[in-house]
């Protein structure tokens, strides 16, 4: 046991929100998340459903407070043409779905379906359009399709596809990855085609207050965030997208269960990566927006391994251990640390697929150690951050080393200050001392998810194997709070 790190947190101070929507989710039609995944069809007597979505999923996702849902797509937004999507089932056109095992889709789950969902979910939709093989026309058409309120032609053929009011959606994606899959596109000519998309979508005033998220840089791509900063006028754009995932090697990921220290020590590495990028784009944002108008919007990211075993190399399905909840919970911190700037966030992605939250096998449904990180973290939603300094120490595997602990804090509007805590050491535990200036909590209650192994993970036949549980392991001196955070373990402090 190493003790002894000194966290300074002063419970007054703080000038940033933590937005809620930096606690977002990802949707994409690619493998098992829509079809099979949140839907199941109308028709399916065998599994409780509402219009055809599971409603175990709904329950899960509502309990999490999910306050975003970004879909279609990823690489799918820009094939998917919407208004395939919409009217009659039966008259609706099939896609093949060219960058996820290249199945026939029947277009059964829609605009309609995604919307009347998110209401379902009680979160606001964030709909990926299609730049890359769409056009102007049909995005805006799409907006005034689920934005336009009196007589238009979309709002009338929403109307006749049966829902009178419109869904008011505020985020807008213009394109995704433009670099890659959504058109191999340079910065340059992704920004002047931005442009025109995003002078379209609102027309001059953009008194609907729609977001117009910009499809962003890929990792480390700081030219990207460059060129989009000063390509793009300022009222033309309200957030700038950014990719990472925590991976290995794209050629060699790893498998997701069964993998050694050595490849828990580099997803970390590559995890822990997202500070250094939230700060380099950010500082780029900062050059050319002083102001701080435009959001960062880290609409994909988490960990990415190899397939399971015999399933579909394209559906992208994998399991989720105690290594995912410490890339979420040391992501989330960096993303509540950077709140001034990163204002939303996308987890890849919800159900079935990468970093999923939720599993299901027929009837059955299985919350994931991530989900449980989200849950117990829900609380930093909308709170003030509170500034935290403290030294770090270090997690060391085979000489090379990274910061064992992350931290974050937040009050929220009843004065109730929380602190999520990580210590991603695969075999030490870290004592902390938290020493609280300002105003001195009377009772402080804590809530922790930690396993014996750092490949647990939940099974169908085992759902609860890894749980959050209970925190006791602090002591309250007169001036700190002692805290014990176990290996690989994260914990959130409530104090009052
Ligand atoms: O999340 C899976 C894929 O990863 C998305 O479709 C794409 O945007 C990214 O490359």
């Amino acid at each position: 046991c190493v003790s002894g790190q000194q966290i300074r947190i002063d419970t007054g101070a703080g000038e940033y929100k933590i937005s809620k929507h930096i606690y977002g989710h990802f949707a994409e039609h690619l493998g098992r998340c829509i079809y099979d995944g949140f839907y199941i069809g109308e028709d399916n007597t065998a599994i409780p459903n509402t219009n055809g979505v599971r409603n175990d999923i709904v329950e899960a996702l509502k309990a999490l407070k999910i306050p975003n849902l970004r879909w279609p797509g990823g690489c799918f937004a820009d094939t998917y043409h919407w208004k395939d999507g919409i009217g009659p089932r039966e008259e609706r056109p099939t896609i093949v779905n060219r960058w996820w095992g290249g199945v026939t889709e029947d277009n059964s789950f829609g605009t309609h379906d995604f919307l009347d969902m998110c209401e379902l979910l009680e979160t606001e939709p964030y709909l990926a359009g299609n730049m890359g093989s769409g056009t102007v026309q049909e995005l805006i058409d799409w907006v005034q399709y689920t934005n336009h309120e009196g007589k238009s032609p979309m709002a009338d053929l929403r109307r006749e596809n049966g829902r009178e009011t419109p869904w008011n959606v505020k985020f807008w994606g213009i394109g995704n990855e433009a670099w890659g899959c959504g058109g191999n596109m340079t910065p340059e000519y992704y920004a002047d085609e931005y442009r025109k998309y995003a002078t379209f979508l609102t027309g001059w005033s953009n008194e609907a207050g729609i977001s117009r998220i910009a499809s962003g840089a890929s990792s480390d791509d700081y030219k990207w965030t460059e060129v989009l900063m000063k390509n793009i006028k300022h009222n033309l754009i309200e957030g700038m997208a950014l990719h990472h995932y925590a991976v290995i090697e794209w050629n060699n990921k790893g498998p997701a269960a069964t993998f050694d220290e050595g490849q828990y020590f580099s997803t970390m590495k590559s995890a822990l990566h997202m500070e250094e990028l939230v700060t380099r784009h950010s500082a780029i944002m900062d050059k050319y927006d002083p102001e701080n108008k435009i959001a960062l919007v880290v609409d994909e990211w988490g960990g990415w391994y190899e397939v399971e075993p015999g399933t579909n190399p394209g559906f992208l399905y994998q399991q989720n251990t105690m290594r995912d909840a410490m890339i979420a919970g040391t992501t989330l911190n960096i993303f509540n640390n950077h709140a001034r700037r990163v204002k939303m966030a996308n987890l890849a992605q919800t159900v079935n697929v990468l970093q999923a939250v939720v599993l299901t096998e027929r009837e059955k449904m299985i919350l994931t150690p991530t989900y449980h990180v989200m849950k117990m973290y829900n609380v930093h939603q909308d709170a003030t951050l509170i500034p935290v300094t403290f030294d770090n120490v270090d997690y060391t595997y085979q000489g090379e080393k990274l910061p064992a602990l992350s931290v974050s804090a937040s009050r929220n509007a009843d004065g109730v200050v929380h602190v999520s805590l990580v210590n991603i050491d695969a075999s030490r535990k870290h004592t902390v001392s938290l020493n609280v200036e300002g105003k001195r909590p009377k009772n402080v209650e804590g809530t922790i998810l930690a396993a014996s192994k750092l490949q647990d993970h939940n099974t169908f036949e085992s759902p609860d194997t890894v749980r959050p549980g209970p925190f006791k392991a602090f002591k309250a001196g007169k001036e700190q709070l002692e805290v014990e955070l176990p290996p690989f373990s994260v914990v959130v402090l409530e104090l009052k």
